[in-house]
């Protein structure tokens, strides 16, 4: 019993430091890692900023609540949105001043990571975190405009807790009598790296097998969502007496998912996310022809397979023009022969 107990502790130990590094490392095998930062994260701010001049032109300051806060990540994202016509590396040209944020409040369960949260932000009396069950456990009594949710927290779900959840915050909502904002961010039901589950139904066993450098394999339930979301979502504001409409809809990670390159659903892909995030090392040279797309989307329904025909197309085309420019102008030789698909 005891030493069920002990053991039970230097797991739990593991799992915190391993945590901890893994949301608190900027490194190229973090979470952090350029894919994330550099793509991920623009393409979701490029569509934040469309909500977020929503607010502003209406004379709103940011009241933000975010769902699964872990690190505080949300509200970096939200702060650091850049203007619409920014250069891509600029850092320095910012949509938000620091007025416009009224408050942040990150919900999370996990005390370690709300720590790091506030070490970070201890110094902006905006920031404010609260260890809690969001499933469960009460919202502060203020109201906000925008209901954050970052890195899938709901995708955890099964149907009826997910439900419940999309109309405890609607009544959140509806309490404070002013319209916002809800960001749900789950998995799409349709992404190339678990092909071979695209006919499940919707609940899988994920093996997150991306974090701590795959140490640490946690099987959990995951719930991959496809276009019905938006009827779940709008069916549950119904029930919370709420009317919700569809305000913008995107994928932020097509072909280069963290399970891209751990084969664990879908054996067949190339280890993109790994070679893309290559391109930004200027002392790596990418394996530009290794990464020519040439999948095939058997099973995805005929607009989800012409979307990423179209994708493929446009890739391949941006790859090959990339191939000639340095054959033409830096006498580099590509061994493998080039199949423009
Ligand atoms: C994958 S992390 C995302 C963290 C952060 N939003 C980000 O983008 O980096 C999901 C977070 O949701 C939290 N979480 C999951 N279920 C929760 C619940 N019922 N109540 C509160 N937090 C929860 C986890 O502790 C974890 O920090």
């Amino acid at each position: 019993m005891i030493l069920k107990g002990l053991m039970e502790e230097k797991k739990d130990k593991v799992y915190k430091r391993d945590a901890i590094s893994y949301y608190d490392q900027p490194m190229r095998s973090s979470r952090y890692d350029p894919v994330k930062v550099r793509w991920e994260d623009k393409i979701c701010q490029d569509h934040y900023r469309v909500m977020v001049n929503r607010l502003v032109e209406r004379g709103e300051k940011l009241r933000i609540l975010d769902f699964g806060c872990g690190i505080g990540y949300g509200y970096h994202l939200l702060s650091n949105i850049l203007d619409e016509d920014a250069p891509v590396e600029e850092d320095g040209c910012k949509l938000l001043d620091k007025d416009d944020i009224e408050h942040y409040v990150g919900l999370d369960i996990n005390h370690d990571l709300l720590e790091i949260a506030n070490d970070r932000y201890n110094s902006d009396e905006k920031v404010a975190t609260r260890q809690c069950d969001f499933l469960h456990d009460e919202y502060p009594e203020r109201a906000f405009n925008i209901y954050f949710s970052s890195g899938v927290p709901f995708s955890h779900f099964n149907d009826d807790d997910f439900s419940s959840l999309l109309e405890k915050i609607f009544k959140h909502i509806k309490n404070f009598g002013q319209s916002a904002f809800l960001v749900v961010d789950v998995l799409g039901r349709y992404s190339i790296e678990w092909q071979s589950r695209w006919a499940d139904p919707s609940w899988h066993v994920y093996n997150m097998s991306f974090f701590s450098d795959g140490k640490v394999n946690e099987q959990v339930y995951m719930k991959f969502w496809g276009e019905e979301l938006n009827d779940f979502v709008i069916d549950a504001a119904q029930e919370a007496g709420v009317k919700a409409e569809l305000f913008d809809a995107f994928d932020r990670s097509v072909f280069i998912g963290r399970h891209i390159d751990t084969s664990s659903f879908n054996p067949n892909l190339k280890k993109m996310r790994t070679m893309v995030n290559g391109l930004f090392y200027p002392l790596e040279r990418a394996p530009l022809p290794d990464m020519f797309m040439d999948y095939t989307y058997e099973g995805a329904p005929e607009d989800v397979s012409a979307y990423y025909e179209r994708i493929t197309y446009y890739w391949n085309y941006a790859l090959m023009t990339a191939c000639n420019y340095l054959v033409r102008n830096t006498g580099l030789k590509i061994k493998k022969k080039i199949r423009y698909l």
